[in-house]
């Protein structure tokens, strides 16, 4: 068997990573235990019995780093301390060990491409061409020519405009690819890469189980800082500069490679350790095999899925290109929301059929060969409210309205129908949406059909079979039209899945052999021969007698 990036201080049949599902958290937003209307640690902790009922083996959470939240947590201004409106460290210790004793790992987002601009890092840095810390970040003169000063080069920020920022004291431009108030790290400087490194340890040492590593393909630019050549694009996002480049020079650099090895050092001296890495804005899975493997990252956190259309041969294609790119001591990880998007359940549609909808999704999630990467509300349908302009607070949400929204993805969690959705006692940093008052945990929970206790389904059904875990994956239908089905397969075990995307009938081919159901949206007893029969988004999944 390959090794899948085990190490000799893991248990290779068993490492949460890959054969787990991982629950990412976006603290501001899951229970707020103090009234201030943001969701804190100790809020966390007293969720944690939910979050193990789930039966999911780890918890991802956005950052929880001091910050002064312009980017709400990714703007990092002391990488060694927990932002107040969270708690403290002493509440993090507690976090780790409460999860651990629920049989949870805790997976923390670090942030090292770039700081907040209240890092006292920066302020140093930005202080004088001469002080300890004057290369720890991206300066550059001007370019020649102009009355005022010219950016370096043609390079442009992710969230709008030039990715320099001009800067009195120094006389020089600085690079931020996000916010200005986000300025990059210079990775090439020795000190601060060193520094950085000392982050991982600290928190290793405090007994964190991995990281989700933010853009951790961004790290290095081009050393010569040449331009990005032009590209012509009819996407509409081609109106900001950053889609009108081919981003040759400023991310995807071939010096990752050694800091993934030396983070990896880092963690393989301890038991079962994982990194996931942000591959940001690259949707080639060739690229992420690069990145994989016995000595680099675990695995590459892939938002493909989110930028799908509603239809089956969309996400087959995904998959089979990963399974295409992906060598044996690769494992894909799939994930349909997270904090940067508007939840899936909106995007394929909403309306009256996307408590049905998200079964089918959460089918199809749960049963691919790859590791599952849920949001936090994902397990209750819970859909994104349409936020008026007024409401949004996120940066790139206000500057790029209507055709971009992240804080639709960050709304509070939906506890219960009461005011507030039983996220807070005061005035929630973000509105509730108004479906609290149906769809919340309360009500799904003594439900039997609800989509609550179908991921409880599915993730119990995906623990017990080897071949959901680990099995090869095999579709069944070359080009799907309304459903998708495939194997999954061991030497021991044959599991089938059958997806209807659609609200009709459809009738796929059966595989030769006597299939008995193990799970289903839908009651009736299924005994398929030839062919199988799908109802309306009837999403099934059969083993092999
Ligand atoms: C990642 C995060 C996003 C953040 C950005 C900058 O893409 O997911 O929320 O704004 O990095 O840190």
């Amino acid at each position: 068997m390959p090794t899948l990036n085990s190490n000799s201080n893991s248990n290779p049949n068993s490492l949460w990573w890959r054969d787990g599902v991982i629950y990412q958290i976006y603290p501001r937003s899951l229970a707020d235990s103090n009234g201030d209307g943001v969701g804190d640690l100790p809020g966390l902790i007293g969720k944690l019995d939910y979050l193990a009922s789930l039966g999911v083996d780890a918890l991802w959470l956005s950052p929880i780093n001091k910050s002064p939240m312009r980017d709400f947590g990714y703007d990092v201004s002391d990488y060694e301390d927990i932002a107040p409106v969270f708690g403290s460290r002493a509440d993090f210790d507690t976090l780790i060990a409460e999860a651990h004793r629920r049989g949870l790992k805790i997976v923390m987002d670090l942030v090292l491409n770039h700081t907040s601009d209240e890092h006292s890092w920066f302020r140093e840095s930005r202080s004088s061409h001469s002080n300890p810390k004057a290369d720890w970040y991206i300066w550059r003169d001007p370019a020649p020519g102009g009355n005022a000063p010219k950016p370096p080069n043609n390079w442009a920020s992710v969230f709008g405009g030039s990715a320099w920022e001009w800067d009195e004291t120094r006389g020089q431009f600085y690079h931020h690819m996000f916010l200005k108030e986000q300025p990059d790290l210079n990775w090439r400087n020795a000190e601060a890469r060193a520094a950085l490194m000392n982050t991982a340890k600290f928190w290793l040492e405090r007994g964190v189980d991995g990281f989700r590593l933010d853009v951790v393909n961004a790290y290095f630019k081009d050393a010569l800082f040449r331009d990005n050549p032009a590209s012509f694009s009819l996407d509409p996002r081609a109106a900001l500069p950053w889609f009108r480049q081919r981003h040759l020079h400023d991310y995807d650099q071939p010096d990752l490679h050694s800091v993934y090895r030396e983070l990896r050092q880092l963690l393989d001296a301890r038991p079962e350790r994982g990194l996931i890495g942000e591959i940001f804005m690259t949707e080639d899975p060739r690229v992420f095999a690069r990145y994989l493997g016995d000595d680099q990252l675990h695995l590459v956190y892939d938002p493909a899925f989110a930028a799908q259309p509603w239809l089956p041969r969309s996400f087959q294609r995904i998959v089979a290109e990963r399974e295409a790119a992906l060598g044996a001591d690769a494992w894909p990880c799939y994930c349909l929301s997270n904090h940067d998007w508007p939840r899936h359940v909106t995007r394929h549609g909403g309306g009256p059929f996307a408590a049905a909808r998200s079964k089918v999704a959460a089918a199809m999630l749960l049963t691919l060969r790859g590791t599952p990467l849920l949001y936090m509300g994902e397990e209750i349908a819970m859909p994104s409210p349409n936020l008026a302009r007024h409401e949004l607070i996120d940066p790139p949400s206000k500057r790029f309205w209507p055709f971009y929204n992240r804080d639709c993805a960050r709304t509070p969690m939906q506890w219960d129908e009461s005011l507030n959705a039983g996220f807070t006692t005061g005035k929630p940093w973000l509105p509730v949406g108004a479906s609290h008052k149906k769809i919340n945990v309360a009500a799904q929970t003594d439900d039997p059909n609800s989509v609550l206790n179908f991921y409880r389904a599915l993730i119990q059904l995906r623990k017990a079979s080897p071949a959901l875990r680990r099995g090869s994956y095999r579709p069944l239908i070359e080009r799907p039209v309304a459903a998708m089905t495939y194997l999954r397969e061991t030497d021991s075990q044959t599991m089938l899945v059958a997806l209807n995307f659609f609200g009709h009938d459809v009738t796929v081919p059966m595989p030769p052999g006597q299939w008995a159901c193990r799970l289903s949206t839908h009651a009736a007893e299924h005994a398929p021969g030839e062919t199988l029969t799908l109802a309306p988004f009837e999403a099934s999944i059969f083993e092999r007698r």
